[in-house]
């Protein structure tokens, strides 16, 4: 029973280290999983999340969350709380506005998330590294650019940003700043654009009609797209033949329809890279995650982008677009192939954990079968076979006088007088056994029965052959004398029927695991 029970033990260790070898390999690295809380949605913003997705790739442990507000306060805090919800290791965030957001990037902070706040800045400190192309540096230079293509002297009409939010505010400010000192450049109208095409012609659009007498010489967008939205509105007008106005935006985006395209088509006059880099950021986000050194702040490049150098721009980032998408490709066929690779993993590990079961399945029956013929076999040799013992001496004694001829149980028949055949046997071998010469066939006819009969009834009722169940009560007869009389090891090997005592010496050592002569000394 207890043998069962062991068994049973064993063979749930083997399911369970088989069950752990399979999670294991079934399961990944330790993941970082990073909340992008994108304020809007709009192709600069596809661009920056593409970046950040191919770069997202080179780390094997980064997994990235999108959410997009689409302008819309409101939504982001919810977004972002959800993130946070969610179990985000870090936080990258473009608050809508300045004042609106800060609340819930707070909150992520105070709860011990890293936050990075990129390109558009929130109204507090709460934050662990801000990076950002200089909002306030490209309105200045895009002043300096219009003051300097007016001559000087003309007409600027602005469309500004999305009010409250920090690119919009810094925009302005540093337009405005550069064309403080040119008398001859006036602002005409200063109109809400909300980083929006549709938005920036219907406040176009209500402007002129209002100020019909006004002539424009210049829209400055605050990004492209508003200017485009502004030049729809005034070529719709009537009032404004084409190209009687320039247009000058901020975002420069390479591409279909990106601001480069449009300055080389002569659409706007000029553009202002306003970079995305996504890459930069996962960078960063990396860093403070790996608990690697990192910049607070990060100012990154931007150029101005005009007739000049549009063309050669335009070029060199279809040639990285190209690259990139060609990237992209390469990792999708790698992220096929290693899942792929994955499943067959896990298909090999199941089949080498039902190969392993198997064997142990094999292993615990064969176990279990030699156990039973042992168990079986000692208890026969020990209980009925013990020569040595009073006990089987007694035994011997009273079957003699009850065991006849007639109770030898034939093949077959039932067990009751076994232990009575096997006594009345071991009697005869008792008393032959001196008999070096004594064969198997002389103690069957003991016995009333034929060689076969008796190889087969023994080997039934012992596990042990007869010739076996001899050798072992020689050996245990010696065993006794070596412990009680003084004859020398051959003596007692030729008394108890050995005829050569190098052999009496080698089975007494494979039965009792010590050479005659050390039993003799240990008496
Ligand atoms: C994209 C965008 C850009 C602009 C920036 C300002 O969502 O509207 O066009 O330059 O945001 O934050």
């Amino acid at each position: 029973m207890k043998q069962q029970e062991n068994m049973r033990k064993f063979f749930l260790l083997t399911i369970i280290v088989i069950a752990a070898m399979l999670a294991s390999c079934a399961g990944g690295k330790v993941k970082y999983r990073i909340g992008v809380s994108q304020c809007s949605d709009d192709i600069w913003r596809d661009k920056q999340n593409a970046e950040l997705r191919m770069d997202a790739y080179f780390h094997d442990n980064v997994e990235l969350k999108f959410a997009a507000a689409y302008d819309s306060d409101e939504r982001q805090v919810q977004q972002i709380d959800s993130l946070m919800n969610d179990g985000i290791d870090l936080l990258i965030v473009a608050p809508n506005q300045v004042q609106t957001i800060s609340p819930a990037i707070d909150r992520a902070y105070d709860k011990g998330i890293p936050v990075i706040v990129f390109e558009r800045k929130t109204s507090s400190q709460k934050y662990t590294a801000f990076i950002s192309a200089d909002n306030y540096e490209m309105g200045r230079v895009m002043g300096e650019y219009i003051v300097s293509r007016l001559h000087g002297r003309g007409t600027v009409l602005e469309i500004k940003g999305l009010e409250g939010s920090s690119p919009a505010i810094e925009r302005h400010n540093g337009f405005m700043d550069a064309i403080k000192d040119a008398p001859g450049i006036k602002v005409v109208g200063s109109l809400q654009g909300d980083w929006t095409e549709p938005t920036a012609y219907e406040s176009t659009k209500q402007w002129l009609l209002n100020n019909k007498d006004v002539r424009v010489d210049l829209v400055f967008g605050a990004n492209d797209r508003t200017a485009m939205g502004a030049r729809k509105a005034l070529a719709n007008s009537k009032l404004y033949t084409l190209n009687s106005t320039l247009y000058c935006g901020i975002d420069g985006l390479p591409g279909e329809n990106g601001g480069i395209q449009l300055v080389r088509d002569s659409l706007l006059d000029a553009s202002y890279i306003y970079p995305t880099h996504g890459d930069q950021i996962i960078e960063l986000a990396v860093n403070i995650l790996e608990g690697k050194p990192y910049k607070k702040e990060t100012m990154l490049m931007s150029a101005l982008v005009t007739r000049d150098n549009a063309k050669v721009l335009l070029m060199q980032s279809e040639e990285l677009m190209r690259q990139a998408d060609r990237l992209d490709l390469l990792h999708d066929k790698a992220d096929n192939y290693l899942h792929e690779l994955d499943v067959q993993r896990v298909v090999n590990w199941l089949a080498i954990g039902v190969i392993i079961l198997l064997l142990v399945a094999i292993v615990l029956f064969y176990l279990n079968h030699l156990s039973k013929v042992n168990i079986r076999r000692e208890r026969v040799v020990n209980n009925l076979w013990n020569l040595g013992s009073t006990e089987s001496t007694e035994l011997t004694e009273n079957t003699e006088k009850t065991t006849a001829i007639a109770d030898i149980p034939e093949e077959g028949q039932k067990t009751e007088t076994e232990p009575l055949f096997i006594t009345r046997f071991r009697e005869v071998v008792e008393r032959r056994m001196t008999n070096s010469e004594l064969s198997v066939e002389d103690l069957a006819a003991d016995m009333n029965l034929s060689r076969v009969q008796l190889y087969r009834k023994v080997k039934a009722l012992t596990g042990s052959s007869p010739v076996e169940l001899l050798r072992i009560a020689r050996l245990n007869r010696a065993y006794q004398m070596l412990l009680t009389t003084d004859k020398n090891v051959s003596e007692v090997a030729y008394d108890v029927g050995f005829s050569a005592p190098a052999y009496f010496t080698k089975c007494f050592k494979d039965e009792f695991g010590r050479v005659p002569g050390e039993v003799r000394k240990s008496s």
